[in-house]
């Protein structure tokens, strides 16, 4: 049964995004379900709704402004407010080690994965300082925290989530606002599936870094970014929180 709170899901068509929207709204909220994949993201929005949920797509990249301003304009006239937001979308760009990087391949995911959050997040904290609460979730990655040698933009782009995440936590801790970061190990979606088409041979090498000894499902993401959507994490801003089966160790 939805309540009054208002969540804001970008990516939601797929994987970790879709899972987020589907957590979130059975956990009560509406959702505003947004990707640049309509059909996808139509799908989402019906099998929330499908639950007894109550949400609505929007389609938007989160890489052009305009439609940024527009998806969170949308959000506010359609449920009158934002409580909570899941900056996901994402891609995994191209797999080469950075003397081999093309400036329109580097330019591509940074614009994505960096920009793409920092628009989003302008927007949301916009509209959250007017009513002086809300929570933020960006969806990093462990190699936000450490090296990856043949993904130099993705490496960059999600160290950078992870320092953009701190500087707008601090910026507005005392304005009832909090921003938090999670890092996925490798989950089972379709951006791992298209890693592993391109080298088949690698998905024991990859579940082998995780010392649970399997990959994570984007449930366990979603459980991640619920519970820092909600009143039970208020101490926790400026966190990135690893949900990764113990890569990082
Ligand atoms: P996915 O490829 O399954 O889904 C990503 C979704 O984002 C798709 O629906 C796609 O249409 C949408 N999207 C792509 N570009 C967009 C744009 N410009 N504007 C709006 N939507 C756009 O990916 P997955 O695995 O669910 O990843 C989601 C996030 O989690 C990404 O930020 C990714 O970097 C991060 N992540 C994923 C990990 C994994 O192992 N799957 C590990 C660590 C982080």
């Amino acid at each position: 049964m939805p309540d009054n709170r208002v969540a804001l899901v970008t990516g939601a068509g797929a994987g970790i995004g879709r899972a987020s929207a589907l957590a979130l709204a059975a956990d009560g909220a509406r959702v505003v379900v947004s990707d640049i994949a309509s059909g996808n993201g139509e799908e989402t929005a019906s099998m929330i709704r499908e639950a007894g949920g109550d949400a609505r797509f929007v389609h938007a990249d989160v890489t052009r402004e305009s439609d940024v301003v527009a998806l969170v304009a949308t959000a506010i006239d359609t449920y009158g407010g934002l409580d909570c937001a899941v900056n996901n979308a994402g891609i995994e760009g191209t797999l080469a080690p950075v003397g081999n990087y093309s400036l329109a391949d580097w330019q591509q995911v940074i614009d994505i994965n960096l920009t793409g959050v920092f628009l989003c997040l302008r927007e949301e904290i916009a509209v959250m300082l007017s009513r002086g609460s809300g929570s933020i979730v960006n969806i990093a990655s462990v190699y936000g925290l450490r090296g990856s040698s043949r993904s130099p933009a993705y490496t960059a782009s999600k160290h950078a989530v992870v320092g953009l995440t701190k500087s707008a936590a601090g910026a507005y801790a005392t304005e009832g606002i909090r921003v938090n970061a999670i890092c996925p190990g490798f989950i089972r979606t379709a951006m791992v599936e298209r890693v592993l088409e391109l080298s088949p041979d690698a998905e024991e090498s990859i579940v082998a870094r995780h010392p649970i000894g399997r990959l994570g499902t984007p449930e366990e993401v979603a459980a991640a970014v619920v519970w820092l959507c909600s009143d039970e994490s208020g101490f926790v801003t400026g966190h990135t929180l690893a949900v990764d089966g113990g890569f990082l160790i």
